[in-house]
C-alpha cells in the first residue's frame, strides 16, 4: 500500500525525468532501499515506473497529481465573475479510506456543505451496494461533496440521478463523446462502466438533510486492473483516444465541480423535474428491452419507458406501466 512518504516519493517523480535513488532518498529522507520498496509498491498501485542503470527512475506517464491550488484556480476561471455560485471548500489528500465515509465522519462535527474531499488513493474505495469500488494512484479520480438540503429523503429521491447529469454534462464539457448514464447512475461508454456515483444521507426524514455525494472515475486503469474488476469496465484515457492530449484531473475535477454545484443549486430549489427529460435524453438504455435483477433476487423485463419525477425506474410491459426504485438493469437481447 502507498503511503504519505511514498506519495512525496512519487510527486518528486511527476515532472516524468529521471531520478537517482540516492537523491530521491535524500529528499524525501529514506534509505535508498525503502524508496525502493516504496516504489515497487507504487507499480503494485498501477503506476508505470522505467528504471534505467546510472540514471535512475522515471515515472512513464506521469499522472500530474490532483493539487487543491490548481483545482480551485480553475474552478474559479470556469465560474468567470460569476458570483453567485455556490462557494466550494477543496480539500485533497494522498490517501484516506474513503473520501466519503471521511465527510460522514465529519457531519456530526462539521458544516460540510461545499466541502469537496478528492483523494489519490483510497484504501477502502465503497461502490453502490456495498461493493469495493477499485481505483488507481494517479489514474482515477475519486472524490466526496458535502451539501445540505431543507429537505428529507422524499424530495431527494432522485438527487443519483441529477448528479450523473452533472457529471455527463463535465464529462461532455471537457470532450469525452459518447458517455451515457445507466440507471440509476452509473456513467459508461459503450456498456462499459467508466464511473459511478454513491449517495449518502444523513438527517432527519421530514430534513434537514446532509448528502456526501461520492463520484468515482476510471481516468487511466492498466488492463491488470480491469483484469480485477468482474464488470466490462473502461477509462476516460480510451474514450478519448490515443491521440488525445493527457488528462488534466485538476481541470476535469474543476469542471465537474462547477457543474455539481449548479445541479445542487437547481435541485434544491426545483427537483429532479427539470432534469427527467435530460436524464432520459442520455439514458443508454432509453426505449431498450432491459432485464432488471431487483435487491431481493426477483427478475423483471420490460421495455424502459424512462424515469419518473423522482427519478424511479418505468417500465413498460404492453400497455402496462411499473416503476422501480432499485435494481441492477442489463440489456435483453431479442
Ligand atoms: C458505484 O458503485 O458505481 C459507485 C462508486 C462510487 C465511488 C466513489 S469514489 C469517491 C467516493 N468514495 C467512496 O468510497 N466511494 C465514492
Amino acid at each position: 500500500m502507498l503511503t504519505p512518504l511514498g506519495f512525496s516519493l512519487l510527486r518528486q517523480l511527476a515532472d516524468g525525468q529521471f531520478h537517482s535513488g540516492e537523491d530521491l532518498a535524500a529528499k524525501v529522507g529514506l534509505t535508498r532501499a525503502r524508496v525502493s520498496q516504496v516504489l515497487k509498491d507504487a507499480e503494485s498501485a498501477g503506476l508505470a515506473l522505467e528504471r534505467v542503470k546510472g540514471c535512475g527512475y522515471r515515472l512513464l506517464e506521469a499522472p500530474g497529481f490532483l493539487d487543491a491550488k490548481a483545482v480551485g484556480a480553475r474552478l474559479q476561471a470556469l465560474r468567470g465573475g460569476d458570483d453567485a455560485a455556490p462557494r466550494l471548500a477543496v480539500e485533497v489528500v494522498d490517501q484516506v479510506d474513503s473520501t466519503s465515509s471521511e465527510l460522514l465522519r465529519r457531519v456530526p462535527r462539521r458544516d460540510i456543505h461545499g466541502v469537496v474531499l478528492a483523494a489519490e488513493w483510497q484504501t477502502a474505495g465503497r461502490g453502490r451496494r456495498g461493493r469495493p469500488w477499485t481505483a488507481i494512484a494517479g489514474g482515477s479520480l475519486t472524490f466526496s461533496l458535502g451539501w445540505q438540503f431543507e429537505q428529507g429523503a422524499g424530495f431527494l429521491a432522485g438527487l443519483s440521478l441529477a448528479v450523473g447529469v452533472a457529471v455527463a454534462r463535465a464529462l461532455a464539457a471537457d470532450g469525452y463523446s459518447g458517455i451515457a448514464l445507466k440507471w440509476p447512475n452509473d456513467l459508461v461508454h459503450r456498456h462499459r462502466k467508466v464511473g459511478g456515483i454513491l449517495i449518502e444521507m444523513n438527517g432527519d426524514a421530514l430534513g434537514p438533510s446532509t448528502a456526501v455525494i461520492g463520484v468515482g472515475l476510471n481516468v487511466r486503469l492498466p488492463e491488470e486492473v480491469r483484469k480485477g474488476i468482474d464488470a466490462p469496465v473502461t477509462d476516460l484515457a480510451t474514450v478519448a483516444g490515443r491521440k488525445a492530449p493527457a488528462i488534466d484531473r485538476n481541470l476535469l475535477l474543476a469542471r465537474l465541480l462547477a457543474e455539481l454545484a449548479a445541479v445542487l443549486d437547481q435541485y434544491a430549489r426545483e427537483g429532479f423535474a427539470p432534469f427527467a427529460a435530460e436524464w432520459q435524453h442520455r439514458h443508454a438504455y432509453q426505449g431498450k428491452p432491459v432485464r432488471l435483477l431487483l435487491p431481493d433476487g426477483a427478475v423483471v423485463t420490460g421495455k424502459v419507458a424512462g424515469v419518473d419525477a423522482s427519478g424511479a425506474l418505468v417500465l413498460a410491459d404492453g400497455p402496462r406501466r411499473a416503476r422501480f426504485l432499485a435494481g441492477e438493469i442489463s440489456l435483453r437481447r431479442a
